[in-house]
């Protein structure tokens, strides 16, 4: 199989003592209509700044919101992932983007939002925000990113980075399949599907997979979530996962990589894997809290889990 280069990446080019100011130049929902979630795209311009071209999709940029916390403390610093293509949103090298959920949770029977994602789901195009970064320096696409096949696992705002990864491979000239799995609660928290559905129906080699863990039951009653898809969908999915130049990426909420991990060994597909542990026969024996006492992620399968 071709070789796996990683592009060499600047980071912190600003640091959170020296931020950078940049303006918000759109901010719009990317839910559907009827959704209670609300989640964002926004677009900064970074023209003028150092950040012009050397932010990667796949990295992050921080945020630092305005004020203090409620014992004076100036509040932290919150990493966002770039949801725009490296070349930049729209081919505007000057645009970076990101995808932001608004949180809003109980504690006590209060409610508490989450400060840095409703700071910014706030902004308004001309606001600015101060902004640091970028950071990450493995969870990026290769160099050689057309020699792949590539399958994207996402869970909720996981999807930014493969929102930009899925622009900057189809705007070259891509062969190989590239399949987005994408797992949310409820149709109505589809996030970019319009985009995903017409890039489905337009190329060949584009696959979107949708697996909401709200509504229908799989046959055994268990949730439809992203790593039952590689059962769900195995006949199309193992010819793609058994091809030794297939990479897989996965983006979300933290337990999500445990899962796929159990069912790529499931399946035999060990190549995704790097075995740390000798394993017990029956791979359900492994407690999912212990699971990456086994296996860790080989050098095929990047993941960012949060
Ligand atoms: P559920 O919450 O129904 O159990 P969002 O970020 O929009 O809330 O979406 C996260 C999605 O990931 C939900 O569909 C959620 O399902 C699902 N999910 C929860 N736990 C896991 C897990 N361990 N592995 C994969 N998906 C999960």
């Amino acid at each position: 199989m071709s070789e796996i280069i990683l592009p060499e990446v600047e980071l912190n080019i600003y640091s959170p003592k020296s931020p950078v100011e940049v303006k918000v130049v759109e901010n719009y929902v990317v839910t559907k209509e009827s959704s209670p979630n609300f989640v964002r795209h926004i677009t900064f311009d970074v023209s003028g700044t150092e950040l012009v071209e050397r932010v990667r999709v796949g990295q992050s940029v921080g945020i630092l919101p305005p004020g203090t916390d409620s014992r004076g403390k100036a509040h932290k610093l919150r990493l966002y992932s770039i949801s725009s293509p490296t070349s930049g949103e729209r081919g505007e090298k000057h645009l970076i983007s990101t995808t932001v959920k608004r949180t809003i949770e109980e504690f006590e029977e209060k409610i508490y939002l989450g400060v840095a994602s409703n700071y910014l789901a706030d902004l308004k195009p001309g606001d600015t925000v101060k902004m640091t970064g970028p950071s990450g320096r493995r969870f990026l696409l290769p160099e050689n990113s057309r020699d792949f096949n590539y399958l994207f696992f996402a869970t909720g705002t996981g999807i930014a980075p493969f929102r930009g990864m899925i622009q900057e491979l189809f705007e070259s000239d891509y062969k190989n399949d590239c399949v987005l799995v994408f797992g949310c609660p409820y149709r109505t928290d589809l996030l970019y599907s319009d985009y995903f559905e017409e890039m489905d129906q337009q190329n060949d080699n584009f696959h979107y997979i949708k697996c909401i863990s709200r509504e229908a039951r799989r046959k055994d009653g268990s949730k439809y979530y992203v790593q039952t898809a590689l059962e769900d969908h195995s006949k199309f999915l193992f010819p793609i996962l058994e091809k030794e130049n297939t990479l897989i990426y996965i983006c979300g909420m933290k337990g999500m990589e445990t899962g796929i991990y159990l069912e790529l060994l499931q399946q035999k597909l060990e190549g995704y894997l790097e075995i740390r542990k000798e394993l017990p026969k029956d791979l359900n024996d492994i407690p999912h809290d212990k699971m990456k006492r086994f296996v860790k992620p080989a050098n095929r399968t990047f993941e960012e889990v949060y």
